[in-house]
């Protein structure tokens, strides 16, 4: 028996890194999940690393940035598993400029895609999940579902260059207290997971990457400086970065029935620092 047995969870940004790891992690632990990326290949490859491990999962591949994405990613769990139980809100980059080179492009491309995304992702969902609830507490039951969306500690504490990344990952944080509010009636618990230094394509040292994301067609580069990742492991008491399944454990918690008392949080995932 899995803990999370029969629920249905929708995983965006899940081709790479965190994601990744999460939407594995979910589903070797019983759960059906709803796989997305902005590019397919990666999408495809975590769908087949499920399916070998005996998961289930289905791609919705695209941009969480789409008109229409958000009512196609809620209807890929409708129509292939039947509902919506868990939601992580996880897909995401930066593209970083101090303040004066900021432009309005990079301001709202980053505001979209961490902010504006989830939020639409989890105004698609609503009706599905508050027919569910409704139906369930008819019958007497009380089944909680579970809403994790990823911030950062850029988002709570502040980082220079990313005036338009720590705004996003601050308003994420009120729209995870607003929605726990709403939805307790529902019986959904809402939380938000802030990560520190994570190993990822998002975090490696710039310098030996050439990774680039294409945002409509214009290639932006990831990566961090390395000095400055240097100076960030320095400063994080348990001494190093966190693993991307490290950072999936964070989610994992928050999705399990023992969490079912804890809403309207943000669990700082950051090896002690913050
Ligand atoms: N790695 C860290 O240290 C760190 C720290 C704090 C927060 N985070 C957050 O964790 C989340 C995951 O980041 P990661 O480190 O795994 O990065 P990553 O680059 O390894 O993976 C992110 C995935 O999201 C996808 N993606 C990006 N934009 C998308 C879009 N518009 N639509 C659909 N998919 C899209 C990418 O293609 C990629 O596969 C992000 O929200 C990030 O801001 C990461």
């Amino acid at each position: 028996m899995g803990t999370l047995d029969g629920k249905i969870a929708l995983v965006s940004g899940s081709g790479r890194g965190i994601g990744r790891a999460i939407a594995l992690k979910l589903a070797s632990h019983g759960a059906r999940v709803v796989i997305n990326d902005l590019d397919p290949e990666p999408a495809e490859e975590t769908l087949t690393a499920i399916k070998a491990a005996g998961g289930e999962a289905v791609a919705c591949v695209g941009s969480v940035t789409d008109e229409d994405f958000a009512d196609r990613f809620v209807a890929t769990a409708v129509d292939n598993y039947g509902g919506v139980d868990i939601v992580i809100n996880n897909a995401g980059y930066t593209w970083d400029s101090v303040i004066q080179k900021m432009t309005d492009e990079q301001w709202d491309a980053i505001l979209d895609v961490h902010l504006k995304a989830p939020f639409r992702i989890l105004r698609a969902a609503q009706p599905v999940i508050s027919a569910r609830a409704k139906a369930e507490q008819a019958d007497g039951l009380r089944v909680h579902r579970k809403i994790v969306n990823i911030s950062s500690i850029a988002g709570l504490g502040g980082n220079a260059g990313q005036a338009n990344y720590g705004a996003a990952k601050a308003g994420i944080v009120g729209l995870t207290k607003t929605l726990a509010k709403e939805w307790g009636r529902y019986a959904v618990n809402v939380n938000a997971v802030a990560y520190g230094l994570i190993r990822t394509r998002l975090t490696e040292a710039a310098a030996d990457s050439d990774s680039t994301i294409d945002v409509q067609g214009r290639q932006i580069k990831v990566g961090v400086n390395p000095g400055l990742l240097t100076a960030m492991e320095q400063m994080i008491p348990l001494g190093r970065a966190g693993t991307p399944e490290e950072a999936a454990g964070a989610v994992y918690l928050l999705c399990l029935p023992e969490s079912d008392y804890i809403s309207g949080q943000v669990v700082v995932c950051g090896g002690g620092y913050s």
